[in-house]
């Protein structure tokens, strides 16, 4: 149960509502928010200056860095670029004095994008790091630090920090979005109250999930591939989800965009193969029911995700998980929940230390 901390890993999964907590503490007014750490930042730069912003991280930081991306371009009508960090090193677009860099590292340390960042900061752009170490080099090498305060991490899987790395993130992309003049600036009054209760609602994730994603992974322990399916930010979050999988369970897992799965993908699947259908953004939950039916047309064993009061996604397939409805930009948070879960429930019905994946090290401090 969740009371049993057998491992870190889902120690660290069931902390995460405090560790948002901690993410938010300080952070919100009454009617916005406020990233005392920007101050200086925005003294020294005009976020008019800057012409375009990239985003560099690794690993699960990355598919942080890819939410953001979505949640800033939308809310300030900039471009946004992400980059995994070992790729920007070398290879980077336009990078210069009117640049703004976020580089996103949980520890603060990971070798690949302490270079990005120092490659940024040599062409003239200006950086900002989120990091949960405060005192790491990435944190001391940036020309702003907003720290996740999401307490230390000790499994090798990332989970709160990466919850925490994304409520960072929506506070930045509002931050931003109010040094910026005009229609930039989009924060509305349902993201606060989203901002305010998502605490609580990562807290009813955990517990409507639990023993739905407990079953399935037990059933699923026989498998060798399993896929995730969704659409825009769902399509992020099952990236993610794969990588839990890969890494925890040692299963091959893999994501795809709802549409593009009858481009090649689909001539893999074969009956009773698990999908997971991602289907939270409510806005593109139609499409994404069209898809799933094209899979259960191949005898696929569906799980859908969707929010409470959608009555469509279990209509469609074999098992339907109901978690709470927010803003679209927090339903990566929530549906980040039960994947996380999954991936502790798979790795550990197979009998592996989940905390200390094979192969892999919490800290990656060589390029
Ligand atoms: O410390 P960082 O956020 O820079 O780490 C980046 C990746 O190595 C890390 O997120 C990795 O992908 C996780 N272990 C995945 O759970």
């Amino acid at each position: 149960t969740l009371q049993e901390h057998d491992f870190f890993m889902l120690k660290e999964i069931t902390e995460q509502p405090k560790a948002i907590k901690q993410t938010l503490a300080g952070r919100l007014t009454a009617s916005s928010v406020s990233i005392p750490e920007l101050d200086t930042f925005f003294e020294q730069f005009q976020m008019e200056s800057f012409r375009k912003v990239d985003i560099v991280a690794s690993g699960t930081s990355y598919h942080s860095g890819m939410i953001g991306k979505k949640i800033i371009e939308q809310m300030l009508s900039i471009p946004v670029e992400v980059s995994i960090s070992s790729e920007f090193s070398f290879e980077h677009g336009l990078l210069d004095d009117q640049t703004l860099v976020i580089v996103l590292s949980q520890s603060g340390e990971t070798a690949d994008t302490l270079s990005a960042l120092k490659e940024a900061k040599a062409h003239g752009a200006k950086t900002i790091a989120i990091t949960n170490k405060k005192r790491s080099n990435i944190a001391r090498k940036a020309d702003c630090m907003i720290c996740t305060n999401a307490g230390p991490e000790l499994a090798v899987p990332a989970t709160k920090a990466y919850t925490c790395q994304m409520t960072a993130l929506i506070l930045l992309a509002i931050a931003l979005s109010e040094k910026v003049s005009g229609p930039g600036n989009k924060m509305t009054p349902d993201m606060l109250e989203a901002l305010k209760e998502l605490p609580n609602e990562v807290e009813k994730c955990l517990i409507m999930t639990q023993d739905a994603i407990d079953k399935f992974a037990q059933v699923t322990d026989d498998q060798d591939h399993l896929f995730l399916i969704g659409r825009g930010l769902d399509y992020v979050l099952a990236l993610e989800g794969a990588l839990k999988l890969q890494e925890v369970a040692y299963l091959h897992a893999d994501a795809y965009a709802a549409g593009e799965i009858k481009h090649g993908t689909m001539a893999l699947f074969t009956p009773g193969i698990p999908v997971i259908a991602l289907a939270t953004q409510a806005h593109l939950r139609e499409k994404t029911i069209s898809n799933i039916r094209e899979i259960k047309a191949r005898d696929a064993y569906v799980v859908g995700i969707t929010t409470i009061g959608d009555e469509s996604v279990a209509e469609v397939v074999d098992e339907v998980l109901y978690i709470p409805e927010a803003h679209a930009f927090f339903m990566p948070i929530l549906a980040a929940i039960p994947l996380q879960l999954l991936a502790y429930y798979a790795g550990t019905v197979r009998g592996y230390n989940v905390d200390r994946p094979r192969n892999l090290a919490k800290s990656l401090t060589v390029e």
